[in-house]
């Protein structure tokens, strides 16, 4: 039979989704340590692009491991699995189109590069750079002061390996640079990347 119901047997691809949106997709992998801003950023990068007409997703740690992630700890294994799972479900957000923006500690090198793996061409890593001490002395959720008393075991940074990113596509310096310009700086890069 000829093709008379073209719309029966069309798979849909990322690029007839990036044109109906008028954006390219695009993930956005922000790493650091817990207190460097990353959420905070990952939540303002989100807000400004969302004004401005983009589709947007945020998926973070905090909101995974209450959900899809909810059986994992912070052994290393299990934090392997929570990015495998996290740039998993991210790269089903890009090919749909949407800028997607992650906010993960993906403390290793060999985690990030799963995730880069994962994700292919989209994937953006950004580095939020605060330093540990820096970090400890915002303690905005006080688990910090919680790490050094031994209560919670395997902290980034205390009890548990950091490895500073070392080709990051953009990197943030939190602890010398005022939120705003942080924020700015992001932005700017981000809708150079997802100009369709
Ligand atoms: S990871 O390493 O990428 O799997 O971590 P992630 O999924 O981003 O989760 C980090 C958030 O979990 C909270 N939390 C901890 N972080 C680090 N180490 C330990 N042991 C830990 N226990 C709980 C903490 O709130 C992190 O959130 P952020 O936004 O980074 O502060």
């Amino acid at each position: 039979m000829n093709n008379i119901y073209p719309i029966f047997d069309t798979v849909l691809t990322r690029n007839d989704k990036e044109k109906l949106l008028k954006q390219k997709g695009l993930v956005v992998w922000m790493v650091g340590l817990s207190g460097s801003g990353k959420s905070t950023l990952a939540t303002a990068l989100e807000n400004s692009l969302h004004a401005r007409g983009n589709l947007t997703q945020l998926l973070d740690g905090d909101n995974l491991r209450v959900g899809i992630n909810n059986n994992l700890t912070f052994s290393p294994e299990d934090r392997k699995e929570n990015i495998r799972r996290a740039a998993e479900t991210a790269k089903l957000f890009m090919n749909a189109g949407l800028v997607t923006i992650c906010s993960f500690i993906s403390p290793t090198e060999e985690i990030r590069a799963m995730a880069r793996e994962i994700i292919g061409e989209g994937y953006v890593e950004v580095y939020i750079d605060c330093p540990l001490e820096v970090c400890e002395s915002r303690d905005v959720k006080g688990l910090y002061a919680k790490a050094r008393k031994g209560e919670i075991k395997e902290f980034t940074g205390i009890s548990a390996p950091f490895e500073i990113p070392k080709q990051p596509e953009i990197k943030i310096d939190t602890a010398n640079q005022e939120l705003e310009s942080s924020h700015q700086q992001l932005v700017n890069q981000i809708i150079e990347r997802i100009k369709y």
